[in-house]
């Protein structure tokens, strides 16, 4: 299966804190039936450019790749871009795509949110050609509004994203199903940032999908995923 959203990159971000660490994370998440990993360490605009993302990235990979094998998943390199106002006049952004895709994973800010942030991410996906994959919907609709957090599935133009987790507490399972149940959910993500903290569960939520919906939803689920990746590539 697909994990669209990790921080197996050591010492990249907030995730896996070295070599060894990043590469347990890979090898548990392939255990777990991931074959294909996007790595989206955290982008914060206001502390580099993208440019300088990319470089620190592609340093950063240097370091586990000779350790790839076939018991880790082949990986794909995004980010997990904080929005921040303005992004759809930033023409750089969108080089964090996940690589040779459209696609680019947006976090959204744990605050109530800004009240023209829905126009900004509709001007900067259609001025970049990029569709967004809105990430862990499930965490922000306790901070906003009942009305404010249902207009992005009104608006029915982001993909949407629920962490593994999503699956394993009672309110952000309802919402998970719900969504899951509506063909509004486009992704699971491990989110996972280290072996011991948080450590990728893509097993355990599907354990719980599987125990509501059964093994053939989970496997359509699973190759829906992967076609919507598939579908986006250039
Ligand atoms: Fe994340």
């Amino acid at each position: 299966m697909l994990d669209i959203h990790s921080h197996i990159l050591p010492k990249m971000d907030d995730g896996a804190k070295s070599t060894e660490q990043s590469l347990e994370l890979l090898r548990m998440s392939a255990k777990q039936g991931v074959t294909t990993m996007v790595s989206t360490s955290h982008f914060y605009a206001d502390q580099e450019s993208p440019e300088h993302f990319l470089r620190r990235r592609a340093h950063t990979f240097r370091k586990i790749e000779p350790e790839l094998g076939s018991d880790t998943p082949s990986l794909l390199f995004g980010a997990e871009v904080l929005y921040f106002y303005g992004i759809s006049r930033s023409k750089e952004v969108r080089d964090l795509a996940i690589e040779g895709t459209n696609l680019i994973l947006i976090e959204l800010p744990f605050h109530p949110w800004p009240e023209n942030m829905i126009d900004d991410l509709l001007s900067f996906k259609y001025a970049s050609g990029l569709d967004i994959v809105l990430a862990h919907i499930e965490r922000y609709q306790d901070i906003q509004k009942k009305n404010i957090f249902r207009q992005i599935f009104e608006y029915d133009e982001f993909l949407i994203q629920c962490n593994a987790e999503a699956f394993l507490y009672h309110k952000s399972k309802k919402l998970a199903f719900k969504l899951y149940k509506e063909g509004k959910l486009d992704f699971i993500g491990s989110d996972c940032h280290s072996t011991e903290r948080r450590p990728p569960k893509i097993a355990e939520a599907k354990k719980v999908f599987v125990k509501k919906f059964g093994e053939a939803a989970w496997e359509d689920f699973c190759r829906r995923s992967e076609s919507i990746l598939e579908e986006h590539k250039k």
